[in-house]
């Protein structure tokens, strides 16, 4: 087995009798969290609870959880009914493994808890009552997971083969609480679809494609949707319809075909698309929910994941919009096969950018990979796109909003968008851009003392050219820099500018336009 599996939910749900039927089915180890927590303790759960406290039991149990997730090979672990509450230790789990949350109702679990002395929780009045309580208290906790499986009236087996799907399918989870999403990633994921649109319920289904798409992927795609009324939107491809009009196209045919809230929009296309359908779904009715399935390479990197909606205007772009999460991502890499190259190439400047901010292992990763992915090699485009989208989710999860961390995703964009405004988004593709704002951010770094930024610049232009991106920094003129004032990520006279240090290290230091100027041309000659 190459993924750990742990078990979460509340006591009774079954962690520890599926764990054992796992372990023994996969011929790994089984560790009880609680039983590890004991045997350090040298004594039972309930003694440390009477003779410590709460408090002391949790601090212990968060320390289990670093020691077995991070320091043992691979197992099953059944966790303890709170382990998960604990913010570091829920976010530690789901980077290390697929965690699967076991669910059951009140009055369920207090009827398999009957009789059962080793609980301490319980020990305080009327456990269905309290059972409510916790499991109300936790939902949020709970549902950061990568599925919740239900075990009522189920046959352990039943829900042990369930798990074990789900480890095979090793969906990637964004954790936002209640609003917690899973990107799938994989080839012939999409075939997936009907199945994700029955687990969210009814409604009809709203497919918002372009043209190009709409022949090489969505209409079949589409097609295949069962059980539900499905109504088509088709819009002229690229940048130019991502424009008011195209979203009103989307609004007029949803309310044409009598949408309810229960409505659920399925963008099928590239940034441009999920943008549009996205900001539709969140302002359809005030707010129906959205399934991407992405097609472009930068769509699955980047856009389908955060929750970034919106379009452009005459004065900028992506200047109207809103935060609307998915309840789903399919990224099938199948669907790339039609992208031209081009296409491919501009989503690998993110991809690129995204090892960079995760760290050494992943920016080797793409050096080892980098021919296999240009070739569409399934297997390295599957581990690329991973990649990006778990950093991407990872720094999503701390900073939805873009008030601190999210800043890191804008590593090469601010000049990267100066450049695209000031070609009139004309000839160059963003991902081309980006790569050019990429090495003029080491350009920088180098000028403001940092001795290593060249050797850096050598190795990600290195990465850029096997992927056919611009690394010309020449670009970023002096009319490109009039654009940078315009980019929507300025704080006052300052702009938080991305300096990037080795993989994994980046800073955010506030430079003024003249600064940026200055270090970029006064610096040193040739990062
Ligand atoms: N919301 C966010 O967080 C976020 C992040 C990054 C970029 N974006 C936005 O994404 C957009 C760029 O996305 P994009 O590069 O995917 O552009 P795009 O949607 O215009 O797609 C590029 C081209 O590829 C075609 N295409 C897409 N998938 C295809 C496939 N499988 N086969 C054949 N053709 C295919 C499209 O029809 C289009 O012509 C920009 O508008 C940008 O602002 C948004």
């Amino acid at each position: 087995m190459d993924r750990w599996i742990f078990l979460s939910g509340m006591m009774g749900s079954g962690k520890s009798s599926v764990a054992r039927l796992l372990a023994e089915w996969a011929r790994v180890g089984v560790i009880d969290l609680d039983a590890r927590i004991a045997e350090r303790a040298g004594m039972s759960i309930p003694e440390i609870f009477r003779a410590q406290g709460e408090d002391a039991f949790r601090r212990m149990e968060a320390e289990e959880v670093r020691r077995v997730a991070l320091g043992e090979p691979n197992a099953i672990v059944a966790l303890g009914g709170g382990t998960v509450v604990n913010v570091e230790s829920r976010r530690l789990l789901l980077s290390r493994g697929i965690v699967a949350t076991l669910r059951a109702s009140p009055a369920e679990l207090a009827r398999r808890l009957e009789g059962m002395r080793d609980r301490p929780l319980l020990e305080r009045g009327e456990a269905a009552q309290i059972l409510a309580e916790l499991m109300a208290a936790r939902e949020g906790a709970y549902a950061e997971c990568h599925g919740t499986i239900e075990t009522e009236g189920r046959p352990i087996g039943e829900v042990a083969e369930e798990v074990a799907r789900l480890a095979r399918e090793a969906p990637i989870a964004v954790p936002l609480g209640e609003r917690t999403y899973r990107v799938e990633v994989g080839a012939g994921v999409s075939s997936r679809l009907n199945e994700r649109l029955d687990a969210l319920g009814e409604g009809m289904a709203l497919v918002v494609t372009d043209a190009n798409v709409h022949r090489a992927f969505a209409g079949e795609l589409a097609s295949s949707i069962e059980g539900r009324r499905v109504a088509t939107v088709v819009l002229p491809p690229g940048e130019e319809h991502k424009s008011l009009a195209s979203v009103e196209t989307i609004w007029d045919r949803a309310l044409d075909a009598g949408i309810d809230r229960r409505a659920i929009v399925i963008a099928i296309g590239g940034g441009v698309i999920g943008d549009l359908a996205g900001f539709a779904a969140a302002t359809l009715l005030r707010g129906v929910r959205a399934v991407h399935v992405p097609t472009s390479l930068l769509a699955m990197v980047d856009s389908s994941v955060g929750g970034k909606t919106g379009f452009d205007r005459p004065q900028g772009k992506n200047l109207v919009g809103s935060f609307h999460q998915p309840a789903h991502v399919l990224c099938d890499i199948d669907a790339l096969a039609t992208l031209p190259d081009v296409e491919l190439h501009a989503g690998l400047a993110e991809v690129v950018k995204a090892a960079w901010i995760d760290g050494e292992s992943s920016v080797a990763m793409l050096e080892r990979d980098a021919d296999a992915i240009r070739a569409r090699d399934p297997a390295a485009l599957e581990r690329a796109v991973r990649m990006a989208v778990r950093t991407k989710a990872g720094i999503v999860a701390e900073d939805e909003r873009e008030t601190g961390r999210r800043a890191l995703l804008n590593f090469g964009h601010t000049l990267g968008h100066a450049i695209e405004a000031a070609k009139g988004y004309r000839g160059i593709r963003h991902g081309e851009a980006v790569a050019i704002g990429m090495i003029a951010a080491f350009r920088i770094a180098a000028s403001l003392g940092d001795g290593a930024a060249l050797d850096r610049s050598e190795r990600m232009r290195a990465l850029l050219d096997r992927f056919a991106l611009p690394t010309d920094v020449s670009a970023v003129d002096e009319r490109a820099l009039s654009f940078v004032g315009a980019d929507k990520k300025r704080a006052g006279d300052k702009i938080r500018y991305i300096v990037p240090r080795e993989p994994g290290t980046m800073e955010i230091v506030p430079l003024s336009i003249a600064e940026i100027r200055e270090n970029l041309f006064h610096g040193t000659d040739d990062p």
